[in-house]
């Protein structure tokens, strides 16, 4: 039976994504209480840059990561991870070179593969994040075409991770980090729709204008292939963390 995700709608970007830091804070705490592992899904863009800032804050004031598995989303295809806009790059100086992370506890799609080996690469990501247990907390952005990771309008809900084609806004919206739209990576590693309502808790954040109108129709009843992101109404333990220029066309 599809859910609504809730939605909370925090008075600035900083206060949501402290709210969302926190919550993670807790998972991670918690879980080292227990000797265990909490398992992260995360995401790049703009978005979660104040998220990332704030963890490593609370790593500053003593939060260990040292239990922390995770898995990023997604990964251009092509451009290998010394490219600055890969997403290697980005998780590495925004997150992971400040915290207490094991090198081998990070999961970031390889942006180098061969093509031969792209199939069996996204089983094997695939098949790593159940040996772990699944994920715990999947951190999203949304796209303003309402994609969630690389899962394009016209997405299935059945993949698991896969190699995707990006579409025209995506490849439009990234094109001035790499200094122009033909030099935008047409394909990408992404997870799929399944692999993200596999995750027991999702979170997504959206901030500003530009947010408000997919944010809106994601959360209208009625999940359509053409606004992946409404595929999260399939989940039921789905938050939305806007700030109130993303919320400003909800009631
Ligand atoms: C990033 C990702 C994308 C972004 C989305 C929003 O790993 O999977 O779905 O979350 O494109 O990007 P920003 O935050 O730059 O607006």
């Amino acid at each position: 039976m599809p859910q609504l995700p809730s939605h909370h709608t925090f008075s600035s970007p900083e206060a949501a994504s402290e709210a969302l830091a926190s919550e993670i804070s807790n998972l991670v705490s918690s879980r080292a209480a227990e000797g265990r592992s909490a398992v992260l899904g995360l995401a790049t863009g703009s978005t979660p840059i104040r998220l990332y800032a704030e963890l490593v804050r609370l790593h500053q004031q003593g939060l260990s990561f040292s239990n922390v598995i995770t898995f990023n989303l997604d990964e251009y295809l092509g451009i290998g991870k010394d490219h600055p806009e890969s997403y290697w790059q980005f998780m590495h100086s925004h997150l992971f070179e400040h915290i207490d992370i094991a090198a081998e506890n990070i999961h970031i799609p390889d942006s180098g593969i061969s093509e031969e080996g792209l199939e069996e690469y996204c089983t094997a990501y695939e098949k790593k994040i159940s040996e772990v247990g699944g994920i715990d907390l999947q951190v999203l952005g949304i796209g303003r075409n309402g994609h969630i990771g690389f899962n394009e309008p016209g997405a299935t809900p059945d993949l698991p991770t896969h190699v995707t084609e990006l579409n025209k806004v995506t490849i439009n919206d990234a094109a001035d980090s790499f200094g122009g739209s033909e030099n935008v990576p047409r394909r990408a590693i992404t997870m799929g729709v399944k692999t993200i309502l596999g995750a027991r808790r999702v979170v997504l954040l959206a901030f500003g204008n530009s947010k408000a109108a997919i944010v809106q129709r994601a959360l209208t009843p009625g999940v359509t292939a053409e606004v992946p992101a409404t595929y999260l109404q399939l989940h039921g333990n789905t938050a939305y963390f806007l700030d109130r220029e993303a919320g400003a066309q909800l009631d």
